[in-house]
């Protein structure tokens, strides 16, 4: 059983060592070198460049470095062989905080007193009202649920929308076509946890934006496709969106030029907001690899046509 290991983020020893310490003779190829490319069984993978696993002819089974698969299913040529994604709790964690520090940013008036430090000012805010921040979260899967508890614990009042119908205690959800715009008009601030698909493509568009109340901020820790950029420039030089954090953008690294680097109501961060760990992540990928030889079912499997 030969793994490959292509990954341009992650450090390929700190992987090896975790991945060999759980299965001891594991025989890992770190991409480019791979060896024959006929020994490959198993690719784990971050954003493999298109068409480079379609080299290996004895592929049977993809498992993504990562908790969405968008970057694997873009590829036109990817094999047709099982996907698996991996589900990290660690993942799960860091995404809840990164929410519920941009909303605890936006709430407790943080951009305001940063301004405020800037020009030696000593002005109180009056305090923003915790139960009438309600926060709009796009995605109830593993993150999505495990943030709306999060912020619930905060007395945020929650709302979450997802694909199908779901149900979460406290949280009122939406769902569908029909549940989108209900939930936008009460969310003043909108949070995306989506998977990328076809259908979540562009979500945060023109007409998603305006169907925010004035003065709503947006948190995108997705995947960069969710967001129409040039909308959301133009809804904040608008003063319709108060202020935007964003951690996922269409180019990733975000240009030099792009104007969200400077942007006074944008706070950037480059694609962190939920980093794999390996400690966490490895023994879910050693089971898939027994399964694999075992012919047993996968863990988290992945539905290619649901692109997730
Ligand atoms: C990170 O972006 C992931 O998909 O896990």
């Amino acid at each position: 059983m030969a793994l490959l290991f292509l990954s341009i983020n992650d450090d390929p020893g700190v992987w090896t060592r975790t991945l060999s310490a759980l299965m001891p003779g594991l025989d890992i190829r770190v991409w480019p070198e791979t060896g024959p490319a006929a020994d490959i069984d198993v690719a784990l993978a971050w954003k493999p460049p298109p068409g480079e696993l379609r080299r290996f002819p004895q592929l049977k089974l993809i498992i993504s470095l990562g908790m969405g698969v968008d970057h694997l299913l873009q590829d036109p040529a990817l094999p047709s062989v099982p996907l698996a994604r991996i589900v990290d709790p660690g993942i799960i964690t860091q995404m809840a905080e990164y929410v519920c520090l941009a909303v605890l940013h936006y709430h407790r008036h943080i951009d305001d007193y940063e301004r405020q430090q800037r020009e030696r000012r000593w002005r109180r805010l009056p305090p923003a009202e915790t139960a009438r921040r309600t926060v709009g979260l796009l995605g109830l899967g593993a993150i999505g649920s495990h943030t709306a508890r999060q912020l619930t614990a905060l007395g945020f009042p929650v709302l979450a929308w997802s694909r199908s119908s779901k149900t979460l205690a406290g949280v009122d959800c939406f769902h569908g076509p029909e549940g989108f715009e209900p939930l936008l008009r009460r969310s003043t601030v909108l949070v995306c946890l989506l998977p990328l698909t076809g259908e979540t493509k562009g979500i945060i568009d023109a007409v998603t934006l305006a169907l925010l109340p004035v003065g709503a901020y947006v948190v995108n820790c997705a995947r960069g496709g969710h967001l129409v950029e040039q909308d959301l420039l133009a809804a904040l030089d608008r003063g319709h969106i108060a202020g935007a954090t964003l951690d996922v953008f269409q180019r990733e690294p975000l240009p030099a030029e792009h104007p969200f680097w400077t942007h006074p109501k944008v706070r950037v961060t480059p694609h962190i907001a939920g980093i794999t760990n390996p400690g966490t992540t490895a023994p879910q990928i050693v089971e898939n690899i027994r399964r694999l030889s075992e012919g047993l079912p996968l863990l988290n499997p992945v539905d290619r046509v649901r692109g997730y």
